[in-house]
């Protein structure tokens, strides 16, 4: 389920275009995240699920260019799409085919590690979180972002407005929400700081929001054929036509997750 998502960029890539289009926070998520984050100096990085490599895309210069950067992914598609769109940067990136289940990597070999909206794919978070804290040398650091259990609420509440069967309690990114998270880092790490990133989307066009849904795990494993984003869509045109948007509350949180000496 998992693999045939990310098997190609393009789900991904429709998940970011309408955050990127409709979010009403001016504050790009990724340069808000640089700025609580405690980097400096040249460390060597490991990133999990790094996607298409958007978070080193927004960075400004804050690391030496001889830092040492691994992104991993399960993915070979958003790995061939990350090594294009950072070719320019100067760091020395690798890409290495990873599972956060299963990692490669020797202990105490980072000084950072970072795992962006997918540590809700880890078959088992508490043991990856506990493989993330060997991997990292002591005085490392760990950087999670993950979506809170509030976040989209409003899409998925329409969808079951409109059809009762659309599941309640299996929306695919909330597998693992942030507020479960935190428990769990808690338990694993010395010391933890909590951020949160409120913004919302103000979506004013139907066809996007459709195509939108439509590379939503959950939306596409509903079985309620085209006349379910029929009527979405019939539903989601009245609230705009009524209010100018369709409001959705997005809610993110970060956490900073030290070692000790
Ligand atoms: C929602 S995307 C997030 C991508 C990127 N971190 C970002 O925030 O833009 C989730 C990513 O995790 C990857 N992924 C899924 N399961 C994984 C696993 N078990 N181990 C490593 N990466 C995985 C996917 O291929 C995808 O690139």
């Amino acid at each position: 389920m998992t693999s045939d998502q990310y098997s190609t960029t393009a789900n991904l890539n429709k998940r970011i275009a309408i955050h990127e289009r409709y979010s009403v926070n001016k504050v790009d998520l990724w340069q808000w995240a640089w700025q609580h984050y405690p980097f400096h100096g040249s460390p060597t990085v490991l990133e999990f699920g790094c996607g298409t490599g958007k978070f080193w895309r927004s960075e400004s210069a804050v690391l030496s260019p001889d830092s040492r950067i691994v992104l991993s992914d399960s993915s070979e598609a958003m790995l061939e799409e990350a090594r294009r769109n950072l070719r320019d940067l100067a760091y020395d990136f690798s890409f290495q085919v990873g599972d956060i289940d299963n990692p490669s990597f020797a202990d105490s070999s980072f000084d950072v590690v970072l795992a962006h909206f997918m540590l809700y794919y880890a078959r088992n978070p508490a043991s990856a979180l506990e493989r993330i804290r060997s991997i990292l040398r002591p005085g490392g650091w760990f950087g999670l972002i993950l979506p809170s259990r509030e976040n989209l609420t409003q899409l998925y509440d329409l969808a079951q407005s409109i059809d009762a069967s659309f599941p309640v309690n299996d929306r695919d990114m909330l597998a693992l929400p942030a507020e479960d998270a935190e428990g769990l880092v808690n338990t694993c790490f010395d010391k933890v700081e909590r951020y949160v990133f409120a913004d919302s989307l103000r979506i004013s066009d139907v066809l996007p929001l459709i195509d939108y849904l439509q590379s939503i795990p959950v939306f596409q494993s509903h079985t309620g054929g085209r006349s379910f984003y029929q009527r979405y869509a019939l539903a989601a045109q009245e609230i705009i036509d009524r209010e100018g948007y369709l409001r959705v509350s997005k809610q993110t949180l970060l956490f900073v997750c030290r070692t000790g000496q």
